[in-house]
């Protein structure tokens, strides 16, 4: 929800009944989700034929009021819905755009917990805006950020996150595979259903799906005991396997140095397409075929790296990014100094400066737009935050932030303010003057550690 950071808090707005608004006010995506209402837990039984490519979905949302409410709508791109029921009694629905608009038959009091039922069908709508689910002829991956409407009905925005079941039905053979744990499977008339239960809060865009010619590839279960599992296109198992081999001892140094792996399972998925991205699908990142040509275990180390930094403590709005990114490349050199003491920090940061865009590098945490959020300054010198910060405050006050953070608020939503605070709550130092250089400042500062910035090449 988008009022406290803390999602077992509902804060409830009292006065007359009244439409809750789409849109929850996120300032680059302000008509994602939708302010009156809090979601506690998704379930979506989908049933995708891949013959007919048709998906048939049912949909439980079990929510609460933030206000009273005469409607509200979830976000929703494209197939058909057939009929919807809030507290089993029949609603009325419109479509306009992404929304999907329902007005119960009579208002729902402010405060009051409520399920929302909505039966749909169709093809998913694939393209640039679309969302994560498509079909790539062999296999459905859902891999995108942000993305999800196109094939459930949401309340699409990372600061309502929620706990969700997925119950997949597919022909008996093809594999299916959602977040989570696998709670039970039963096969009946040539389909075979899958029920997958993630019941940790997530982000509605750390949601995936997998269906195909897959192979479920068993890990090290790490000295901690988390469970790991890969889902390997059945064409890349060999790359594949070699590519996710370091995750148990990232997990280990993560470990250390951030607290204990937020969740149950890890593991990362591969799939054939091209896509030029991994992404940090909870429990389950998701990696494209651009990474099964060679070993990469800085990849594997940045995604692995999203599930303390983006997954447990997540946004509570998009411009934040760098919260998210800032932090997992600069997990990348930690992962690499774990293996090499004498890692070469220098070096390092002549290359990031270099990568982040040079002295012009602009600040990670003003992205100009919706297609900022990933650019080269909010990764590259959002990184470079974090090691001005550990330079500035030592290693002992760096990594007590870094585990405060997580401890704090994993399993809800943070902001930039949030982690400024928390940094110099920690150190008890004044930390304006360098978040304002490193973060907030137009251009990059001159140098850092000695190293000479001016040069570096954009
Ligand atoms: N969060 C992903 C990462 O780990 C980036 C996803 C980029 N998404 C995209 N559609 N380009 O870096
Ligand atoms: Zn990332």
């Amino acid at each position: 929800m988008a009022t406290t950071t803390d999602p077992t808090v509902v804060t409830t707005i009292a006065g007359p009944p009244r439409p809750g608004e789409a849109g929850l006010g996120d300032e680059l995506f302000p008509t994602a989700g939708n302010t009156g209402y809090d979601v506690a837990d998704y379930d979506i039984a989908l049933n995708w034929d891949p013959t007919a490519k048709h998906l048939d979905g049912h949909e439980t949302i079990s929510a609460t009021a933030t206000q009273a409410l005469t409607s509200f709508d979830l976000d929703l791109l494209g197939l058909d819905v057939s009929e919807i029921r809030i507290d089993d009694a029949p609603a009325l629905f419109q479509r306009f755009d992404t929304k999907l608009i329902i007005s119960p038959t009579r208002p729902i009091a402010a405060g009051a917990k409520f399920t929302t039922t909505v039966a749909y069908a169709g093809s998913p709508t694939v393209g640039p805006a679309a969302g994560g689910w498509v079909d790539w002829g062999t296999y459905v991956a859902v891999a995108g950020e942000p993305a999800s409407p196109n094939w459930h009905p949401v309340n699409e925005h990372p600061s309502d996150k929620a706990t969700y079941t997925v119950r997949l039905t597919v022909p008996t053979g093809t594999t299916a595979v959602a977040n989570g744990e696998l709670a039970g499977q039963s096969t009946a008339d040539g389909l075979t259903t899958s029920t997958y239960r993630m019941d940790q809060p997530m982000a509605s865009y750390l949601a995936t799906i997998l269906i195909g010619n897959f192979t479920v590839v068993e890990g090290r279960t790490t000295t901690s005991g988390v469970k790991v599992r890969h889902v390997i296109e059945n064409s890349l198992v060999e790359p594949g396997t070699q590519l996710f081999a370091p995750t148990s001892d990232i997990i280990e140094v993560f470990e250390r140095l951030f607290g204990p792996y937020p969740f149950k399972t890890y593991g990362a998925a591969l799939i054939p397409a091209t896509l030029g991205f991994a992404i940090e699908t909870q429990t389950l990142s998701v990696f494209s075929g651009d990474f099964a040509d060679g070993l990469n275990d800085g990849a594997v180390a940045h995604e692995l790296a999203h599930q303390w930094f983006g997954d447990a403590v997540s946004l509570t709005r998009w411009h934040d990014t760098w919260l998210n990114e800032g932090f997992a490349t600069y997990a990348e050199a930690l992962w690499d100094e774990s293996q090499d003491p004498k890692f070469d920090f220098h070096a390092w940061i002549a290359r990031t400066a270099a990568d982040a865009g040079g002295p012009d590098a602009p600040s990670p945490a003003r992205p100009k737009g919706p297609d900022s959020i990933f650019d080269p300054a909010i990764y590259k010198r959002g990184a470079l935050v974090l090691h001005a910060l550990r330079l500035a405050v030592g290693d002992a006050n760096f990594f007590q932030i870094l585990k405060s953070w997580v401890d704090r608020f994993g399993g809800e939503n943070a902001t930039t303010a949030d982690f400024i605070a928390l940094s110099k709550e920690v150190s008890v130092q004044d930390l304006d003057q360098l978040f304002q250089d490193w973060l907030f400042a137009d251009q990059m500062p001159a140098s850092l550690d000695g190293v000479d910035l001016t040069k570096t090449g954009g």
